[in-house]
């Protein structure tokens, strides 16, 4: 159990961790951060006034505290419209921007399109964590998620390991969730890599993937592995078009978690996350997800596994993906 964990963000993804982590009591306090509802200067005064006494984070958090008797769960909740909520995080999760959301005719822009919206966010998130929790480990989700990472590290410059992206583990688990389906079997047996940003050019690597230990191709045919594949590297569009108001929240946090209690219980897991590469797979500088050990120091050691030569352009190729966004990275936070 850590002391505390923060949250910024009080969204969807930010809900389910609150509930989740109150319910696994995984930290002594949760503190959640969200500037929600805005004050709206062009409303009238008095509705100025309501959306200012109005805050998310501190009706989800009172909400939450007040269902802890009936879960008998002691873990602490505080909300706050600033970032004072976070003050002396051990651990912060980022879902601060955002999300995808499918438009009127049924489109949705991709991650990369949000990224002049969500770079001032997470320039003030930023901030933020410098204010209240300078030494946390820091998990970030909101997207694009590999330049938001990149964005975060430029500000913050933390040790080695202790910033990184959920991203893998999503990716990972869709990938497995439709093998799982089509070879119908347990979603327990499948295990999988999804590698490289968190685009549309994202990598899912068919010879990691086995079966109860066993290569996948024993059970699933190439051109339904193939299908499987590029539904994986779409499958947070498909959601987006389905929902109308919003992106994915429930695997996301989950997958966050998944990374969240590495850390808490010193696992020294290995699961694919958003880590920053100094060499590893030939690049240097930028945030990319990889499989790594997870421990209570955040990203331990990154893993270099030995990919077909399909697998390493395809990962060159999401690589070349993710530097564009973080070369417009560089440009927008001069200006900023
Ligand atoms: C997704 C969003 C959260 O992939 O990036 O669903």
């Amino acid at each position: 159990m850590l002391n505390k964990i923060g949250l910024i963000g009080g969204g969807y993804i930010g809900g389910v961790l609150l509930q989740e982590i109150v319910q696994r009591r995984l930290a002594r306090e949760v503190g959640m951060s969200d500037p929600a509802p805005f004050v709206n200067p062009s409303d009238p005064p008095d509705r100025q006034e309501v959306a200012k006494k109005q805050s998310v984070s501190k009706g989800k958090c009172l909400d939450v505290a007040e269902g802890t008797p009936t879960i008998r769960s002691d873990v602490r909740c505080v909300g706050s419209k600033d970032y004072s909520a976070i003050e002396g995080a051990d651990l912060v999760i980022n879902t601060a921007g955002v999300p995808r959301k499918a438009r009127p005719d049924g489109t949705f822009p991709t991650r990369e399109e949000l990224l002049t919206i969500n770079l001032k966010v997470t320039a003030e998130v930023a901030e933020g964590i410098k204010k209240y929790c300078p030494d946390a480990i820091i998990l970030s989700i909101a997207n694009p998620l590999d330049a938001i990472v990149y964005t975060l590290d430029k500000r913050l410059a933390p040790p080695k390991g202790r910033l990184f992206g959920m991203a893998g583990q999503l990716d990972s688990g869709r990938y497995c969730y439709f093998v799982a389906e089509a070879a119908n079997v347990s979603v327990e047996n499948v295990t999988a890599m999804v590698l490289g940003g968190h685009g549309d050019t994202m990598v899912p690597v068919r010879s990691s993937c086995q079966i109860a230990g066993i290569p996948v191709g024993k059970f699933v045919d190439d051109a339904t592995l193939a299908a499987i594949e590029s539904r994986t590297r779409k499958a947070g569009g498909e959601i987006v078009g389905m929902l109308g108001f919003g992106s994915a929240f429930a695997s996301p946090a989950w997958a966050a978690l998944e990374m969240a209690e590495a850390i808490i219980f010193d696992k020294r897991k290995i699961i694919p996350v958003c880590a920053k590469l100094e060499g590893e797979y030939g690049v240097d500088g930028l945030f990319v997800g990889v499989p790594a050990i997870v421990g209570a120091h955040g990203v331990e050691q990154v893993i270099e596994l030995d990919l077909t030569d399909a697998e390493k352009a395809a990962l060159a190729h999401s690589v070349a993906d993710v530097r564009k966004t973080c070369d417009e990275v560089d440009t927008m936070l001069a200006s900023l």
